[in-house]
Protein backbone atom coordinates (compact mmCIF):
# COMPACT_ATOMS: atom_id res chain seq x y z
CA UNK A 1 0.00 0.00 0.00
CA UNK A 2 3.32 2.37 0.46
CA UNK A 3 4.00 1.49 -3.33
CA UNK A 4 0.77 3.32 -4.51
CA UNK A 5 0.51 7.24 -5.37
CA UNK A 6 -1.28 9.15 -3.08
CA UNK A 7 -2.28 12.49 -2.91
CA UNK A 8 -0.64 14.52 0.08
CA UNK A 9 -2.61 16.58 2.42
CA UNK A 10 -0.50 19.37 1.51
CA UNK A 11 -0.86 19.26 -1.92
CA UNK A 12 -2.57 22.51 -3.86
CA UNK A 13 -5.69 21.10 -5.80
CA UNK A 14 -7.80 24.64 -5.40
CA UNK A 15 -9.39 25.18 -8.46
CA UNK A 16 -8.70 21.67 -10.01
CA UNK A 17 -11.44 19.18 -11.86
CA UNK A 18 -11.15 15.92 -10.16
CA UNK A 19 -12.14 12.48 -12.43
CA UNK A 20 -12.82 10.49 -9.30
CA UNK A 21 -13.50 6.71 -10.50
CA UNK A 22 -16.23 5.78 -7.47
CA UNK A 23 -18.30 2.21 -7.25
CA UNK A 24 -22.24 3.35 -7.28
CA UNK A 25 -23.08 -0.26 -8.50
CA UNK A 26 -25.99 -0.08 -5.89
CA UNK A 27 -29.17 -1.83 -5.99
CA UNK A 28 -32.07 0.05 -7.30
CA UNK A 29 -35.82 -0.76 -7.75
CA UNK A 30 -38.51 0.87 -9.86
CA UNK A 31 -36.24 3.63 -10.20
CA UNK A 32 -35.32 4.15 -6.03
CA UNK A 33 -32.22 3.56 -4.52
CA UNK A 34 -32.75 0.45 -2.17
CA UNK A 35 -29.28 0.40 -0.77
CA UNK A 36 -27.20 3.45 -0.38
CA UNK A 37 -24.11 2.25 1.56
CA UNK A 38 -21.15 2.37 -0.98
CA UNK A 39 -22.52 6.37 -1.76
CA UNK A 40 -23.06 6.75 1.97
CA UNK A 41 -19.06 5.09 2.31
CA UNK A 42 -18.33 8.15 0.26
CA UNK A 43 -19.80 10.94 1.98
CA UNK A 44 -17.01 12.37 4.20
CA UNK A 45 -14.15 11.50 1.44
CA UNK A 46 -16.25 13.48 -1.35
CA UNK A 47 -16.91 16.70 0.77
CA UNK A 48 -12.90 16.81 2.28
CA UNK A 49 -12.21 17.69 -1.34
CA UNK A 50 -14.93 19.52 -1.86
CA UNK A 51 -13.68 21.76 1.05
CA UNK A 52 -10.24 22.32 -0.71
CA UNK A 53 -12.58 24.04 -3.57
CA UNK A 54 -12.03 21.07 -6.34
CA UNK A 55 -14.59 20.51 -8.39
CA UNK A 56 -15.86 16.25 -8.94
CA UNK A 57 -16.77 14.45 -11.60
CA UNK A 58 -18.70 11.45 -10.23
CA UNK A 59 -17.85 7.97 -12.19
CA UNK A 60 -19.13 4.67 -12.01
CA UNK A 61 -20.55 1.84 -13.47
CA UNK A 62 -23.96 0.58 -12.80
CA UNK A 63 -24.86 -3.42 -13.86
CA UNK A 64 -23.87 -4.56 -16.77
CA UNK A 65 -25.96 -2.71 -20.04
CA UNK A 66 -23.54 -4.14 -22.55
CA UNK A 67 -24.86 -7.85 -21.85
CA UNK A 68 -28.03 -7.03 -20.30
CA UNK A 69 -29.33 -4.02 -22.40
CA UNK A 70 -29.34 -0.28 -20.96
CA UNK A 71 -32.80 -0.51 -19.38
CA UNK A 72 -32.92 0.43 -15.60
CA UNK A 73 -29.32 1.17 -15.55
CA UNK A 74 -29.13 5.18 -16.15
CA UNK A 75 -27.74 6.48 -13.30
CA UNK A 76 -29.66 9.24 -12.99
CA UNK A 77 -31.95 6.89 -10.64
CA UNK A 78 -28.85 7.93 -8.28
CA UNK A 79 -28.75 11.43 -8.74
CA UNK A 80 -31.87 12.41 -6.29
CA UNK A 81 -30.15 9.92 -3.78
CA UNK A 82 -26.50 11.82 -3.87
CA UNK A 83 -28.43 15.48 -3.65
CA UNK A 84 -30.06 14.23 -0.37
CA UNK A 85 -26.92 12.92 1.02
CA UNK A 86 -24.36 15.87 0.33
CA UNK A 87 -27.42 18.58 0.77
CA UNK A 88 -25.68 20.14 -3.11
CA UNK A 89 -27.46 19.89 -6.81
CA UNK A 90 -25.94 17.83 -8.61
CA UNK A 91 -25.21 17.81 -12.31
CA UNK A 92 -26.13 14.84 -14.50
CA UNK A 93 -23.91 14.63 -17.50
CA UNK A 94 -24.87 12.45 -20.44
CA UNK A 95 -22.87 13.68 -23.59
CA UNK A 96 -19.69 14.60 -22.07
CA UNK A 97 -17.45 13.56 -24.76
CA UNK A 98 -16.82 16.37 -26.42
CA UNK A 99 -14.13 19.56 -25.90
CA UNK A 100 -16.58 21.79 -24.42
CA UNK A 101 -17.21 19.36 -21.23
CA UNK A 102 -14.37 20.65 -19.04
CA UNK A 103 -14.58 24.46 -19.62
CA UNK A 104 -18.54 24.08 -19.07
CA UNK A 105 -17.83 22.62 -15.67
CA UNK A 106 -14.63 24.78 -14.83
CA UNK A 107 -18.15 27.65 -15.48
CA UNK A 108 -20.76 26.21 -13.47
CA UNK A 109 -20.91 27.93 -9.80
CA UNK A 110 -21.61 23.75 -9.00
CA UNK A 111 -19.49 21.51 -7.70
CA UNK A 112 -19.99 18.12 -8.37
CA UNK A 113 -20.98 16.38 -11.42
CA UNK A 114 -22.54 12.46 -12.17
CA UNK A 115 -21.43 11.27 -15.52
CA UNK A 116 -23.92 8.71 -16.69
CA UNK A 117 -23.16 4.96 -16.37
CA UNK A 118 -19.71 4.61 -17.88
CA UNK A 119 -20.67 0.94 -18.61
CA UNK A 120 -22.93 2.23 -21.47
CA UNK A 121 -20.26 3.11 -23.94
CA UNK A 122 -18.47 -0.66 -25.08
CA UNK A 123 -15.18 1.11 -25.12
CA UNK A 124 -15.46 1.14 -21.01
CA UNK A 125 -14.78 -2.40 -20.69
CA UNK A 126 -12.98 -2.92 -23.79
CA UNK A 127 -10.28 -0.28 -22.28
CA UNK A 128 -10.30 1.35 -25.40
CA UNK A 129 -7.20 4.29 -25.23
CA UNK A 130 -8.86 6.43 -26.94
CA UNK A 131 -11.75 6.64 -25.08
CA UNK A 132 -9.76 6.57 -22.20
CA UNK A 133 -7.95 9.34 -23.34
CA UNK A 134 -11.37 11.44 -23.61
CA UNK A 135 -12.10 10.78 -20.10
CA UNK A 136 -8.89 12.14 -18.76
CA UNK A 137 -9.51 15.10 -21.22
CA UNK A 138 -12.43 16.02 -18.88
CA UNK A 139 -10.57 16.92 -15.55
CA UNK A 140 -6.94 17.72 -14.04
CA UNK A 141 -6.97 14.95 -11.98
CA UNK A 142 -7.93 11.27 -11.29
CA UNK A 143 -8.28 9.50 -8.15
CA UNK A 144 -9.71 5.98 -7.82
CA UNK A 145 -11.99 5.75 -5.27
CA UNK A 146 -13.22 2.02 -5.96
CA UNK A 147 -11.16 -0.36 -4.22
CA UNK A 148 -14.26 -2.59 -5.72
CA UNK A 149 -13.45 -2.14 -9.12
CA UNK A 150 -9.94 -2.08 -8.84
CA UNK A 151 -10.29 -6.05 -10.13
CA UNK A 152 -11.34 -5.03 -13.84
CA UNK A 153 -8.85 -3.41 -16.18
CA UNK A 154 -11.35 -1.00 -17.65
CA UNK A 155 -11.01 2.42 -19.04
CA UNK A 156 -11.79 4.48 -16.62
CA UNK A 157 -9.89 2.13 -13.83
CA UNK A 158 -6.66 1.61 -15.25
CA UNK A 159 -6.63 2.77 -19.23
CA UNK A 160 -7.21 6.44 -17.96
CA UNK A 161 -4.35 6.88 -15.43
CA UNK A 162 -2.24 6.85 -18.39
CA UNK A 163 -3.10 10.15 -19.83
CA UNK A 164 -3.56 12.03 -16.46
CA UNK A 165 -2.42 12.38 -12.95
CA UNK A 166 -3.60 9.77 -10.87
CA UNK A 167 -3.80 8.83 -7.57
CA UNK A 168 -5.65 5.83 -5.07
CA UNK A 169 -7.87 7.36 -2.72
CA UNK A 170 -8.46 6.73 0.99
CA UNK A 171 -11.34 3.94 0.49
CA UNK A 172 -8.25 1.79 -0.98
CA UNK A 173 -5.57 3.02 1.17
CA UNK A 174 -8.40 1.86 4.23
CA UNK A 175 -9.12 -1.30 2.16
CA UNK A 176 -5.95 -2.18 1.90
CA UNK A 177 -4.82 -1.07 5.49
CA UNK A 178 -7.45 -3.65 6.60
CA UNK A 179 -7.08 -6.76 4.58
CA UNK A 180 -2.98 -6.37 5.50
CA UNK A 181 -4.30 -7.65 8.91
CA UNK A 182 -5.07 -10.65 7.83
CA UNK A 183 -1.32 -11.52 6.89
CA UNK A 184 0.62 -9.94 9.71
CA UNK A 185 2.30 -12.44 11.98
CA UNK A 186 1.91 -10.27 14.97
CA UNK A 187 -2.09 -10.56 14.67
CA UNK A 188 -2.14 -14.55 14.78
CA UNK A 189 -3.97 -16.17 15.81
CA UNK A 190 -5.84 -15.78 12.78
CA UNK A 191 -8.54 -17.30 11.70
CA UNK A 192 -10.88 -17.28 8.67
CA UNK A 193 -14.63 -18.25 8.39
CA UNK A 194 -15.85 -19.04 4.69
CA UNK A 195 -19.33 -19.90 3.49
CA UNK A 196 -21.14 -19.59 0.68
CA UNK A 197 -22.65 -22.52 -1.53
CA UNK A 198 -20.47 -23.43 -3.98
CA UNK A 199 -16.86 -24.73 -3.24
CA UNK A 200 -15.53 -24.15 -6.86
CA UNK A 201 -15.65 -20.02 -6.40
CA UNK A 202 -14.08 -20.31 -3.20
CA UNK A 203 -11.36 -22.55 -4.34
CA UNK A 204 -8.98 -20.28 -4.99
CA UNK A 205 -9.67 -17.94 -1.55
CA UNK A 206 -9.44 -21.19 0.16
CA UNK A 207 -6.02 -22.35 -1.21
CA UNK A 208 -4.40 -19.02 -0.68
CA UNK A 209 -5.61 -18.70 3.00
CA UNK A 210 -5.36 -21.75 4.14
CA UNK A 211 -1.12 -21.19 3.96
CA UNK A 212 -0.94 -18.53 6.22
CA UNK A 213 -4.14 -18.63 8.71
CA UNK A 214 -4.06 -20.69 11.95
CA UNK A 215 -8.33 -21.74 12.00
CA UNK A 216 -10.32 -22.22 8.49
CA UNK A 217 -14.18 -22.58 9.23
CA UNK A 218 -16.43 -23.93 6.33
CA UNK A 219 -19.97 -23.33 6.50
CA UNK A 220 -22.76 -22.95 3.86
CA UNK A 221 -23.75 -25.16 1.85
CA UNK A 222 -19.95 -25.37 0.70
CA UNK A 223 -19.43 -27.49 3.91
CA UNK A 224 -21.56 -30.07 2.45
CA UNK A 225 -19.00 -31.43 0.03
CA UNK A 226 -16.80 -32.00 3.00
CA UNK A 227 -19.26 -33.86 5.14
CA UNK A 228 -20.51 -35.95 2.04
CA UNK A 229 -16.61 -36.47 1.63
CA UNK A 230 -16.29 -37.61 4.99
CA UNK A 231 -18.74 -40.27 4.16
CA UNK A 232 -21.69 -38.85 5.42
CA UNK A 233 -25.40 -38.65 4.29
CA UNK A 234 -26.12 -35.36 3.11
CA UNK A 235 -29.82 -36.32 1.74
CA UNK A 236 -30.92 -33.91 -0.71
CA UNK A 237 -28.68 -31.15 0.15
CA UNK A 238 -27.04 -28.72 -1.90
CA UNK A 239 -23.95 -30.18 -3.75
CA UNK A 240 -21.29 -29.62 -6.11
CA UNK A 241 -20.41 -33.33 -7.70
CA UNK A 242 -16.84 -34.06 -8.52
CA UNK A 243 -14.83 -32.24 -5.79
CA UNK A 244 -13.26 -34.89 -3.95
CA UNK A 245 -9.88 -34.22 -5.55
CA UNK A 246 -10.29 -30.52 -4.39
CA UNK A 247 -11.15 -31.39 -1.03
CA UNK A 248 -8.44 -33.64 -0.71
CA UNK A 249 -5.90 -31.31 -1.81
CA UNK A 250 -7.35 -28.76 0.97
CA UNK A 251 -7.24 -31.09 3.45
CA UNK A 252 -3.76 -31.96 2.62
CA UNK A 253 -2.22 -28.29 2.24
CA UNK A 254 -4.04 -27.66 5.51
CA UNK A 255 -2.18 -30.57 7.44
CA UNK A 256 1.16 -29.41 5.51
CA UNK A 257 0.41 -25.64 6.95
CA UNK A 258 -0.55 -26.27 10.54
CA UNK A 259 -3.76 -24.50 9.44
CA UNK A 260 -6.73 -26.52 11.67
CA UNK A 261 -9.29 -27.05 9.40
CA UNK A 262 -12.98 -26.85 10.66
CA UNK A 263 -16.46 -28.28 9.39
CA UNK A 264 -19.51 -28.92 11.05
CA UNK A 265 -20.02 -31.24 13.69
CA UNK A 266 -23.77 -30.92 13.56
CA UNK A 267 -26.04 -29.22 11.11
CA UNK A 268 -29.76 -27.74 11.17
CA UNK A 269 -31.71 -30.31 8.78
CA UNK A 270 -35.52 -30.16 7.69
CA UNK A 271 -37.18 -31.53 4.44
CA UNK A 272 -38.54 -27.98 3.09
CA UNK A 273 -37.02 -24.25 3.31
CA UNK A 274 -40.45 -23.35 4.59
CA UNK A 275 -40.49 -25.87 7.73
CA UNK A 276 -38.57 -25.21 11.14
CA UNK A 277 -35.43 -27.33 11.33
CA UNK A 278 -34.13 -30.14 13.71
CA UNK A 279 -30.53 -30.04 14.95
CA UNK A 280 -28.97 -33.49 13.88
CA UNK A 281 -25.08 -34.78 14.76
CA UNK A 282 -23.61 -36.07 10.80
CA UNK A 283 -24.51 -39.75 11.43
CA UNK A 284 -28.34 -38.96 12.12
CA UNK A 285 -28.82 -37.12 8.50
CA UNK A 286 -31.88 -39.05 6.41
CA UNK A 287 -32.34 -39.23 2.69
CA UNK A 288 -34.81 -36.91 2.74
CA UNK A 289 -33.23 -34.72 5.13
CA UNK A 290 -31.74 -31.05 3.72
CA UNK A 291 -28.75 -29.44 5.74
CA UNK A 292 -29.89 -25.52 6.15
CA UNK A 293 -27.52 -24.17 8.85
CA UNK A 294 -24.76 -25.26 11.38
CA UNK A 295 -25.34 -26.71 14.50
CA UNK A 296 -25.23 -26.33 17.96
CA UNK A 297 -22.18 -27.65 19.00
CA UNK A 298 -21.08 -26.36 15.97
CA UNK A 299 -21.52 -22.64 17.00
CA UNK A 300 -20.18 -23.35 20.48
CA UNK A 301 -16.44 -24.76 18.44
CA UNK A 302 -16.45 -21.84 16.49
CA UNK A 303 -17.21 -19.01 19.63
CA UNK A 304 -14.75 -21.26 21.05
CA UNK A 305 -11.80 -20.10 18.45
CA UNK A 306 -13.10 -16.57 18.29
CA UNK A 307 -12.95 -15.95 21.43
CA UNK A 308 -8.92 -17.24 21.22
CA UNK A 309 -8.33 -15.23 17.85
CA UNK A 310 -6.62 -12.14 17.50
CA UNK A 311 -8.00 -11.42 13.95
CA UNK A 312 -10.70 -12.65 12.17
CA UNK A 313 -11.18 -12.75 8.70
CA UNK A 314 -15.34 -13.64 7.60
CA UNK A 315 -16.73 -14.30 3.87
CA UNK A 316 -19.89 -15.98 3.06
CA UNK A 317 -23.20 -16.77 5.34
CA UNK A 318 -23.33 -20.08 7.08
CA UNK A 319 -26.42 -21.28 6.11
CA UNK A 320 -29.57 -19.98 4.42
CA UNK A 321 -29.54 -16.43 6.40
CA UNK A 322 -32.25 -15.43 4.56
CA UNK A 323 -34.80 -17.68 6.28
CA UNK A 324 -35.43 -16.90 9.63
CA UNK A 325 -35.66 -20.44 10.63
CA UNK A 326 -31.85 -21.09 9.18
CA UNK A 327 -30.30 -17.75 10.26
CA UNK A 328 -29.16 -18.92 13.42
CA UNK A 329 -25.67 -19.87 12.91
CA UNK A 330 -24.77 -16.69 11.08
CA UNK A 331 -26.72 -14.28 13.73
CA UNK A 332 -24.53 -16.17 16.24
CA UNK A 333 -21.49 -16.14 14.88
CA UNK A 334 -21.74 -12.23 13.72
CA UNK A 335 -22.37 -11.50 17.81
CA UNK A 336 -19.60 -13.69 18.88
CA UNK A 337 -17.60 -11.37 16.85
CA UNK A 338 -19.07 -7.97 17.74
CA UNK A 339 -18.47 -9.04 21.79
CA UNK A 340 -14.60 -9.71 20.90
CA UNK A 341 -14.09 -6.51 18.88
CA UNK A 342 -16.50 -4.20 20.79
CA UNK A 343 -13.95 -5.54 23.77
CA UNK A 344 -11.47 -5.01 21.44
CA UNK A 345 -9.62 -8.57 21.72
CA UNK A 346 -10.32 -8.91 18.08
CA UNK A 347 -9.61 -7.31 14.97
CA UNK A 348 -12.96 -8.28 12.15
CA UNK A 349 -12.85 -8.12 8.75
CA UNK A 350 -15.44 -9.10 6.69
CA UNK A 351 -16.79 -8.77 3.11
CA UNK A 352 -18.76 -9.68 0.23
CA UNK A 353 -22.57 -8.80 -0.23
CA UNK A 354 -24.00 -11.68 1.21
CA UNK A 355 -22.15 -11.79 4.53
CA UNK A 356 -23.05 -7.83 5.34
CA UNK A 357 -26.64 -8.72 4.54
CA UNK A 358 -26.15 -11.97 7.42
CA UNK A 359 -23.84 -9.00 9.78
CA UNK A 360 -26.98 -6.36 8.89
CA UNK A 361 -29.85 -9.36 9.73
CA UNK A 362 -27.84 -10.11 12.90
CA UNK A 363 -27.75 -6.60 13.92
CA UNK A 364 -23.57 -6.42 14.07
CA UNK A 365 -22.48 -3.80 11.64
CA UNK A 366 -21.04 -1.63 14.25
CA UNK A 367 -19.27 -4.74 15.92
CA UNK A 368 -16.97 -5.16 12.86
CA UNK A 369 -13.64 -3.54 13.05
CA UNK A 370 -14.38 -3.37 8.55
CA UNK A 371 -17.21 -4.58 6.16
CA UNK A 372 -16.01 -4.40 2.63
CA UNK A 373 -18.50 -3.43 0.63
CA UNK A 374 -16.25 -4.81 -1.96
CA UNK A 375 -16.94 -8.18 -4.16
CA UNK A 376 -14.78 -9.36 -6.96
CA UNK A 377 -12.03 -6.98 -5.89
CA UNK A 378 -11.79 -9.05 -2.41
CA UNK A 379 -11.98 -11.62 -3.49
CA UNK A 380 -9.53 -11.49 -5.43
CA UNK A 381 -7.01 -9.78 -3.72
CA UNK A 382 -7.75 -12.59 -0.82
CA UNK A 383 -6.47 -15.24 -3.58
CA UNK A 384 -3.24 -13.48 -3.63
CA UNK A 385 -4.24 -11.74 -7.49
CA UNK A 386 -2.79 -8.57 -8.65
CA UNK A 387 -5.45 -5.89 -9.07
CA UNK A 388 -5.25 -4.47 -12.37
CA UNK A 389 -6.60 -1.25 -10.59
CA UNK A 390 -3.95 -0.98 -8.24
CA UNK A 391 -1.34 -1.89 -10.01
CA UNK A 392 -1.53 1.03 -12.47
CA UNK A 393 -1.46 3.34 -9.15
CA UNK A 394 2.37 2.06 -8.35
CA UNK A 395 4.81 4.90 -7.82
C1 LIG B 1 -19.19 -4.62 -7.33
O1 LIG B 1 -20.38 -4.35 -7.11
O2 LIG B 1 -18.60 -5.58 -6.76
C2 LIG B 1 -18.42 -3.73 -8.24
O3 LIG B 1 -19.16 -2.63 -8.59
C3 LIG B 1 -17.93 -4.48 -9.46
O4 LIG B 1 -18.99 -4.75 -10.32
P1 LIG B 1 -18.80 -5.71 -11.57
O5 LIG B 1 -18.65 -7.10 -11.05
O6 LIG B 1 -20.00 -5.53 -12.43
O7 LIG B 1 -17.53 -5.29 -12.28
Amino acid sequence: MNNLNTLSSNEDIKDKIIFLRVDFNIPIKDGKVIDDTKIVKMKDIINKLLSKKTKIILCSHLGRPQKNGKEGLSLNQVKNKLENIFRKDIVFLNNYLNNETKNNIKQSDKELFLLENIRFYKEEEKNDPEFAKQLAKLADIYINEAFSCSHRAHASVTGITKFIKSYAGETIINELRSLDKIFNKSNKPVTCIIGGSKISTKIDLISNLIKKVDFMIIGGAMANNFIKYNNFEIGKSLFEPNKEETIKEIIAVAKKNNCKLIIPEDVIVSTNENIAGKNKNLSEIEANDIIFDIGNNTIKIIGEIINSSKTLLWNGPLGFFEKDFFANGSNEVAKLIKINTQKKLLTSIAGGGDTAAAIKKANAEDGFSYISTAGGAFLEWLEGKILPGLKVLEK
